[in-house]
């Protein structure tokens, strides 16, 4: 509908009718008015499938929803780092709603992976924020296309459970930029999310709901948002505070009383009405949309989805070891799977994303389809959802590995380990299925691990199994997935979205996770997943964009299409990439880029894009990436912007941050001059590399400490102190010190100086 009818409506609705519109009818829908023919719609959770609640509403996935596909989290969506395949597992979502009437999906949820023990990490995407923006966009443009909104959530540096509604998060300008808010930025510019929700927690002190810095400065005014922003399930602190800073709708109802505080503060002249009126304005324009776009023609095809959920399945299984090349299963050796997570996958989390799947498969209910004669046995070896050592099971599964050529374990987190509302507390799979691994490896040494979990677990029999499939929380149809790839029917392609490191302490956030009550110190700053490993040159059990294939792939010709470039430009990126095996299968190329002369403590490289390519056996595809300043910027907190350094980069192909392909070097030339202010604290080696200023503090270094010739008379103090020493150490010593080494300079003559620097060479 158009700007001027909505203003029209809204000019027509009392201050009452107005306020009632800013928070939920209920649990799910928005108010309706129907005087003015404005329809209630409908939002429903996200981010993997449909949990629309027709009865009883709750935020938590405890009441029963709608029969409906669940897709793989989002943990394993991201490990595709298939853009394509997200948008059409966007689009299929989109027509589920228009077939349901839902006006938005809640998700995606895009909150970086700080630390493993994120409760909801198997709903977010990625540690490193441009592959979680690049995924959560692609799968925005999908449901988006079919006329249908999302909620990219939750907005800010909302990243443990733990106080997940009282803590605050204090993070740093810089960390904020390149981090945080960088993996809403992309999706939020790019596919423009018809509305956000806000995160619970606080930023810096200050509440996301009420953070005027965030929801309107940033959001709107920077990234020219122009959606609505709803509350989090009951994230609303101050509701006129919060509408003032850009929160526009709260969920659910406040039940009429946060609506009377607006009336009021309004009739106080606390509240301007405008500021009301913008976000009415903002939420019909929303309603509408999806109203005048409805397709009431659209079916929810349940059984045509489970095949697409099937098909998303595939590129979100990583293939982490492969010795011997166990994987794939030669089909006629006698195989045993053992677990129970065969026969009653985990392949989803627990809370507000839980989907009522209207069928599950299992990796035991795929075997008994397949038609050639696989010769597969199993064995429970422990339960699932406990970690409790039965003695009988892990007898029978180490006979069944004993007589077996090649055994299978499907291992993982149980539900309770692992959900929304609270996070881990170590990194640990439950013990008994450590003991039954070890058990089995006793007795056999042809075995594979599959992992069914939503974040890194530690794997203290790393070294003695020959495979390890890592299967995320894979969605409905992961067991006939896993199946495909596990006999090489599929070639797997996906990639680990997040470093697995050895132990949980190894982890950067690790020592200041949870905070102290309701502060959390994000203290590693802009140093989370691999920027840190790297970094510290730290081992770590399988690397950011690890994952293997059944063939291979060789990386050459690394061309750029200039070897200098202003930071204004841009710079086209070549390489050719051939499968050099014999099966058909695909790759993911990861570019990165590294600042080699950085003046700012740098990250050593970062992911600046990714492609994923098929080929066939001998197949060499181009593969082109566009970089522009983005890609070699850093937020200067000076500038308050991005600011790329005059110098060298390395631009780098690689197969996981820890395995580089490819490198070539371009000059980039900075157009941005950095302000220099001067004052008493500015330090000699400063005044030293700008010439005019060196010449204007001349007069200040006809000083004893400065003068050479006195050097020579003494051998005494030649000895004692040389050239070399005495330059280093004026190096670090401010203008002031000048006042103290027996100068005879005058703190105004001094002062003068300084004003001639700021005038003459400074530029604020
Ligand atoms: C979750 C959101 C969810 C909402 C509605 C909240 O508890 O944090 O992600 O969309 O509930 O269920």
């Amino acid at each position: 509908m158009e700007r001027e009818k909505i203003k029209e409506k809204i000019a027509q609705m009392t201050l009452e009718e107005k306020a009632s519109f800013c928070s939920g009818a209920d649990f799910w829908h928005t108010e309706a008015l129907e005087r003015l023919g404005i329809p209630a719609v409908m939002v429903t959770d996200g981010p993997h499938g449909l949990r629309k609640q027709d009865m009883e509403g709750d935020h938590l996935g405890v009441n029963d929803s709608i029969k409906a596909v669940c897709f793989p989290a989002g943990c394993g969506t991201a490990a595709s780092f298939n853009r394509e395949l997200l948008v059409e597992m966007g689009e299929a979502l989109g027509n589920e709603c228009q077939a349901e009437g839902v006006s938005t999906i809640l998700g995606p949820a895009v909150n970086i992976k700080r630390s493993p023990l994120c409760g909801r990490n198997f709903e977010y995407l990625s540690e490193d924020p441009l592959l979680a923006t690049e995924m959560a966009g692609a799968l925005i443009q999908g449901i988006q296309s079919k006329n249908v909104g999302t909620s990219i959530k939750h907005f800010l540096a909302n990243n443990q459970e733990t106080r997940r509604m009282s803590s605050s998060s204090e993070i740093d300008e810089r960390t904020l930029r390149e981090i945080y808010l960088a993996a809403f930025e992309g999706a939020v510019m790019k596919q423009k999310p018809w509305t956000l929700m806000c995160s619970y927690n606080k930023i810096n002190g200050v509440y996301a709901a009420e953070n005027k810095t965030y929801l309107t400065d940033i959001l709107r005014n920077e990234w020219g948002f122009d959606g609505y922003v709803m509350s989090d399930w009951g994230a609303v602190n101050d509701r006129v505070e919060d509408l003032k800073a850009g929160l526009d709708l709260e969920m659910p109802s406040s039940h009429g009383r946060n609506d009377a505080l607006i009336v009021q503060a309004v009739k106080e002249g606390r509240l301007k009405e405008s500021v009301l009126d913008a976000a009415v304005e903002r939420i019909l324009n929303i309603v509408f949309r999806f109203e005048e776009n409805r397709d009431r023609t659209v079916v929810f095809d349940r059984n045509r989805d489970h095949e697409l959920a099937k098909k998303i399945a595939y590129e979100t299984i990583v293939l982490l070891k492969n010795e011997e090349k166990i994987l794939p299963l030669k089909k006629n050796a006698s195989i045993a799977f053992i677990g129970e997570f065969a026969k009653k996958p985990r392949y989803q989390g627990g809370g507000s994303s839980h989907i009522n799947s209207h069928k599950v498969s299992s990796v035991m209910d795929a075997v008994s389809k397949v038609k050639d004669s696989v010769m597969i046995t199993y064995a429970k070896g422990f339960s699932a959802d406990k970690d409790e050592l039965d003695e009988t099971l892990t007898k029978e599964a180490v006979k069944v590995a004993k007589e077996a050529e090649v055994v299978v374990i499907f291992a993982g987190l149980p539900d309770s380990f692992e959900s929304e509302g609270y996070d881990r507390n170590h990194m640990g799979l439950p013990d008994c299925q450590n003991i039954l691994i070890n058990a089995i490896l006793d007795v056999q040494p042809n075995t594979v691990v599959v992992l069914h979990n939503g974040s890194p677990v530690e794997m203290p029999w790393a070294g003695r199994v020959k495979g390890i499939v890592e299967a995320y929380l894979g969605g409905q149809a992961v067991g006939a997935a896993l199946l495909d790839i596990l006999l090489g029917t599929v070639n797997p392609s996906a990639r680990l979205p997040e470093s697995f490191p050895l132990y949980l302490e190894d982890n950067p956030s690790y020592l200041s996770y949870i905070g102290e009550e309701n502060r959390v110190e994000y203290r590693e700053g802009i140093f989370v997943g691999y920027r840190y490993y790297d970094k510290k040159k730290r081992e770590v059990l399988f690397p950011f964009g690890h994952g293997l294939s059944y063939t291979t792939f060789v990386y050459s010709n690394l061309k750029l299409s200039k070897p200098y470039i202003e930071d204004t430009d841009t710079v086209e990126v070549s390489v050719d990439v051939t499968n050099t095996g014999s099966r058909k299968g695909k790759e993911v190329v990861q570019l990165y880029v590294s600042d080699k002369e950085s003046t700012v403590i740098r990250p050593v490289k970062e992911l600046r894009d990714f492609a994923k390519i098929e080929l066939k056996p001998g197949e060499t595809k181009t593969v082109m990436f566009t970089l522009g300043k983005r890609a070699f910027a850093y937020w200067n907190i000076q500038l308050h912007d991005w600011h790329v350094e005059t110098g060298a980069f390395d631009i780098i192909v690689a197969k996981s941050s820890k395995d580089v392909c490819l490198s070539q070097t371009i000059m980039v030339n900075s157009t941005v001059k950095l302000p220099m202010i001067y004052t008493r604290d500015t330090i000699f080696s400063d005044i030293f590399s700008n010439e005019t200023a060196m010449n204007i503090v001349k007069p200040l270094m006809a000083l004893e400490i400065f003068d050479d010739s006195k050097e020579e008379d003494s051998e005494v103090e030649a000895d004692a102190i040389g050239k070399e020493m005495k330059e280093a150490m004026l190096k670090y010593m401010p203008l002031r010190g000048v006042l103290s080494f027996g100068s005879s300079i005058t703190q105004e003559q001094l002062d003068e100086v300084i004003e001639r620097l700021n005038k003459e060479v400074g530029n604020l």
